[in-house]
């Protein structure tokens, strides 16, 4: 059974996200972060650029504008490509995807098919219009860019950017010369991209305006088939499912067998490892709920050579989290024959334009995942068991009763742990202050209580087993140090 709608209900009332706008009756497809969501959000990408910018001594954060030149999108060939196919009602004008209309109805997945195709089906099955029952006009197809007029006087055709990647490319000549003019080279941006979707769905995971964490990775195309540190990865298992090659379930395959049987290079498997990694290892997934899914040629992003999606088993089933995408040249390419700017490069005693290994996530869909994953029944009711690494607060601090210098005691120790998220409270009983903090997902609750005052101890209570142990205020920041990296 889905958590949807469980998930909405836990994130209103405790402050993970709302619909934006809502006063004003809401937009769909736009969520505001409110303090639990924002906290979490940011831990969650705090997490991502410790892990992957530490993956090479050339990868480097950078920051891009989320409006940009008409030229990138034709270069990149967004403006012709980053279409969806969708389909109107004749009488009550609704609008929906066509992949989206055919796979409710017939339950089966149909993106990448042509409109061509896709009327056709619709015709076949003589599938109408939810809402109202209607015949549907034929398939037409709408750029789910967002486009914009820059300035007054000549306002210049702009867009809000669909992927950050862009960014990157349009930085990459003037990056590769301020530092090292060494290959691999990678940028990495944290930030907002837009898609006007037209059936924007699941809460955080279908958004018209959403948050990316994506590092480009620039190398030399004649180097696909090797990566320093693949040795270290090459019996790692990794998990793997894909239609096109006829993998019916998900399988575990170590690295090295994944290029020999799967026929992928050693520097986009590698990669593949340090993604899963990074899930099992620092998220601390379950590796069941964890695959990579190869796309078919029909679902592949247009600029994609090989194309695999990273998956979640969610409570409705497996959805996309990310994806590591082989963009060979596409890019720059592209943006050197539109800009008329070299982007070539001289490495490695040669003169070429650098292909690019994409790493790419959904910031709002991670966060989504992560509470869909932990949604547990406590005792109290439903609570987020968080991966402790990643709840959005590290510790809540709480005097058992409002009176005889607790309170005092407890704001003391609030400060001594303020290198931690913290969250200090002491309205309502403590089991309430308890159930509350279980559905915030807090790992730990410290409470401070009589013997605090006599013996410099507290109670450090564990959300998941609910089992309390005395520890030592001067002991208290390794303690919850060293137990949230368990
Ligand atoms: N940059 C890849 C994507 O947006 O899916």
């Amino acid at each position: 059974m889905s958590n949807t709608a469980e998930i909405e209900k836990i994130a209103l009332r405790r402050g993970f996200f709302f619909p934006s706008s809502e006063i004003y009756g809401g937009l769909s497809g736009l969520y505001d972060y409110g303090p639990l969501g924002t906290l979490m959000k940011r831990k969650w990408e705090g997490l991502w650029r410790r892990f992957f910018l530490g993956l090479d001594e050339n990868f480097y954060e950078i920051e891009a504008a989320d409006i940009m030149h008409e030229g990138v999108f034709i270069a990149s060939g967004h403006l012709q490509s980053f279409v969806d196919p969708v389909v109107k009602c004749k009488k009550c004008g609704y609008a929906e995807r066509a992949d989206h209309i055919l796979e409710d109805v017939l339950q089966e997945k149909f993106e990448g098919l042509s409109p061509q195709q896709l009327d056709e089906i619709i015709k076949k099955h003589n599938i109408k219009c939810p809402k109202c029952g209607g015949a549907f006009q034929e398939v037409g197809i709408l750029n789910m860019m967002f486009p914009l007029n820059v300035g007054v006087d000549k306002p210049a055709r702009a867009y809000l950017r669909p992927e950050t990647a862009q960014g990157a490319y349009v930085n990459f000549r003037r990056a590769f010369e301020v530092l090292r003019k060494k290959l691999p080279l990678g940028l990495a941006i944290i930030g907002k991209a837009y898609r006007n979707e037209i059936s924007p769905r699941n809460l955080l995971i279908r958004m018209r305006e959403f948050t990316q964490a994506e590092l480009q990775i620039f190398f030399n195309p004649k180097k696909i088939d090797e990566h320093p540190d693949f040795n270290e990865v090459k019996d790692y298992p990794l998990r793997i499912y894909s239609e096109e090659k006829k993998l019916k379930f998900t399988e575990e395959l170590s690295s090295s067998q994944v290029c020999k049987e799967q026929n992928l290079p050693e520097f986009y498997v590698y990669y593949m490892a340090k993604i899963q990694q990074f899930y099992l290892d620092v998220l601390k997934i379950d590796p069941k709920k964890f695959r990579f899914r190869e796309l078919s040629k029909e679902e592949r992003a247009f600029y994609n050579k090989y194309h695999w999606d990273v998956e979640l088993e969610l409570s409705d089933g497996f959805r996309e989290v990310g994806g590591i995408h082989y963009r060979t040249d596409h890019d720059l390419s592209g943006h050197q024959k539109v800009s008329k700017q070299d982007m070539s490069v001289f490495a490695d005693a040669e003169k070429f334009v650098p292909h690019v290994l994409e790493l790419s996530f959904g910031v709002d869909r991670n966060i989504f995942a992560l509470m869909d994953l932990s949604l547990k029944k406590g005792k109290e009711g439903m609570i987020f068991a968080f991966p402790k690494i990643a709840a959005p607060y590290d510790a809540a601090v709480f005097p058992l009763v409002s009176k005889n210098g607790l309170p005092e005691k407890a704001r003391e120790i609030f400060g001594i742990l303020s290198g931690f998220t913290m969250l200090y409270d002491e309205s309502g009983s403590i089991g309430r202050r308890y159930a509350r903090q279980d559905e915030a997902g807090t790992p730990f609750c410290i409470t401070v209580d009589h013997q605090t005052l006599e013996d410099n101890t507290v109670t450090v209570r564990d959300r998941d087993t609910t089992k309390q142990v005395r520890v030592g205020i001067n002991e208290l920041a390794e303690k919850i140090s060293e137990m949230l990296s368990e």
